[in-house]
């Protein structure tokens, strides 16, 4: 059975209550419901995660080292600042896909650089909780172009 991390960074526990109209109403725990709906519908296996420090998210993605098979994360704020996260994904050598539910392009300047995206299979901004759907869907087929 294929295994994928999903990672959320900083503030994401506060879905639903933050910034509702740039984020949406859904909270952390109905977006996961909705990916482990779909991940059961695909027999995959998901371990969730979410943090606001930045050591621990470096220390779950390094837990994965050995145990999934691809990485989705939603990095927050980190993405824009952390090399860090970045050095851990290498580290841990599994394809990952970023994804934001705000479309990060259309924001604030700083919002546009990411520290992850040229190591990214991909980068999904914008679709809202549809962006980690999106991501979830993608893990088989990558896994046949693999193979
Ligand atoms: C975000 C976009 C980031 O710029 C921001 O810091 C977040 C959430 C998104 O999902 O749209 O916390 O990653």
């Amino acid at each position: 059975m294929l295994e994928i991390a999903v990672i959320h960074g900083p503030n994401l526990n506060l879905l639903g209550r933050r910034e509702p109209s740039v984020y949406g109403h859904q909270s952390l725990q109905d977006i996961n419901a909705s990916i482990q709906k779909l991940a059961d519908s695909l027999s995959l296996s998901v371990r969730f995660f979410q943090s606001n420090a930045e050591h621990e998210l470096v220390e779950f993605i390094h837990s994965c080292i050995d145990a999934v098979d691809g990485v989705i994360i939603n990095p927050a704020a980190f993405t824009h600042t952390s090399v860090a996260l970045r050095d851990a994904l290498l580290a841990i050598d599994k394809p990952f896909i970023e994804v934001h539910l705000s479309n990060v392009a259309a924001r604030e300047p700083f919002r546009t650089h990411s520290y992850l995206a040229d190591k990214a299979v991909a980068t999904i901004s914008g679709l809202g909780i549809e962006g980690y759907l999106a991501a979830v869907r993608f893990w088989p087929t990558y896994k046949l172009q693999e193979s």
